[in-house]
Formats: C-alpha cells, structure tokens, sequence
C-alpha cells in the first residue's frame, strides 16, 4: 500500500474512530452537570386562566356556538367535517381542564360531569371521523345533555345549552 493510500484509508479513520470515543463519556457527563446545575422542579400542569367564567366563555362557548352552526347548516350547505371534527375533539380535550377546576364543594360531582361531558365529546369526534350525520348530530346532544347536568347542578340551571 502507498503511503498517501495507507494515511487517508487506515490512519486517517483509525485516528477519528480511536481518538474520539475516549472523549465521549467527558461530553456526555459535562451536558449531565450542565442539567444538574440548572435543574429544578419539572413544570407541572397550571391553568393559565383561573376565573371560571372567562375559561368558559372564551374556550366552551365559542367552540359550541361554531359547532352548532356547522351542524345546523349543514343539510343546506354540507358538512364541514374537518370543522365538526376540530371543534368536537377541542370540547373533548378541554373537558380535561375542568379537572384542573374542581369547586371546594361537590368536587366528586364534578368530576363526574366533566368525564361524560368528556366521553360525549369524544364520541362526537369519532362519529364525526366517520362522516356519519345522524350519528353525529346525536353524539352532540348527548354531550349537551353532560354539559347541561353540570350547569343544572353547578349553576343552578343557567346556560342551558341547546343543539
Ligand atoms: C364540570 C362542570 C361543567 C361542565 C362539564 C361544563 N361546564 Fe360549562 N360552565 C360551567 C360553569 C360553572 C359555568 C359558569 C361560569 C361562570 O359564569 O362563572 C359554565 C358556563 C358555560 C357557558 C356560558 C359562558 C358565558 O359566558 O356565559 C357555556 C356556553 C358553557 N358553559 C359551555 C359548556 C359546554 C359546551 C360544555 C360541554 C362540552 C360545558 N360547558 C361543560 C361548568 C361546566
């Protein structure tokens, strides 16, 4: 073998492979200190907006009001179904954040409500992945109805909601 050949084919890649792996564990532990010194505790889970009223008005109320007018226009003008989905799946998930606000009083009950609310949303959502109207349109009284028990019950009968 030439020595030009030799260097670039057998010293050249010896020197990258050998040279570099003793400095690894030094990397790896320097990027673990870096971690250490500037850890603290993991961010946990915070609602950003704590008044009850705001929360609902500004993420329940808008996406049900969409909703409804995308289902009840629909025999005129056809389903938007990536809308229906959206907005079904948006009133599912946030139903989780209602865990997040549980009354001093009747937590248990709440808690309930929001998990049917939760399952009605989300059989809206599947039922709308399906293209299925009637299915659809039913799943999204039978969410109502959940997030109408929790009104009943929490807000003495106001906001009933109506498909
Ligand atoms: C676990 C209880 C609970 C569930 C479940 C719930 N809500 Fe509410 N909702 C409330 C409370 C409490 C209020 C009143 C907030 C206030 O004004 O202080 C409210 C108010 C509202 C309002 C009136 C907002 C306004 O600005 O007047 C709308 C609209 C609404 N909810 C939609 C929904 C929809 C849609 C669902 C179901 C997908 C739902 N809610 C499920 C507790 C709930």
């Amino acid at each position: 073998m030439r020595p030009v050949v030799f260097c670039s084919f057998v010293v050249l890649p010896a020197v990258l492979i050998f040279g570099t792996v003793p400095l690894i564990p030094s990397i790896v532990s320097s990027r673990h200190k870096v971690a250490a010194a500037t850890s603290q505790p993991a961010p946990q889970m915070e609602s950003v907006e704590q008044d009850m009223h705001e929360f609902m008005e500004y993420v329940f109320q808008p996406t049900y009001r969409r909703l409804r007018k995308n289902l009840n226009d629909q025999a005129a003008e056809g389903p938007s179904w990536k809308a229906i989905r959206s907005d079904a799946l948006i009133l599912a998930e946030s139903c989780n954040l209602l865990f997040l606000r549980q009354p001093e009083a009747d937590a248990d009950d709440w808690i309930r409500h929001a998990a049917a609310a939760r399952a009605g949303g989300s059989d809206m959502y599947k039922a709308a992945q399906s293209k299925d109207f009637p299915k659809t349109a039913a799943a999204f009284r039978s969410m109502l109805n959940h997030c109408n028990a929790c009104h009943r019950q929490f807000e003495d009968g106001r906001h009933i909601l109506k498909p």
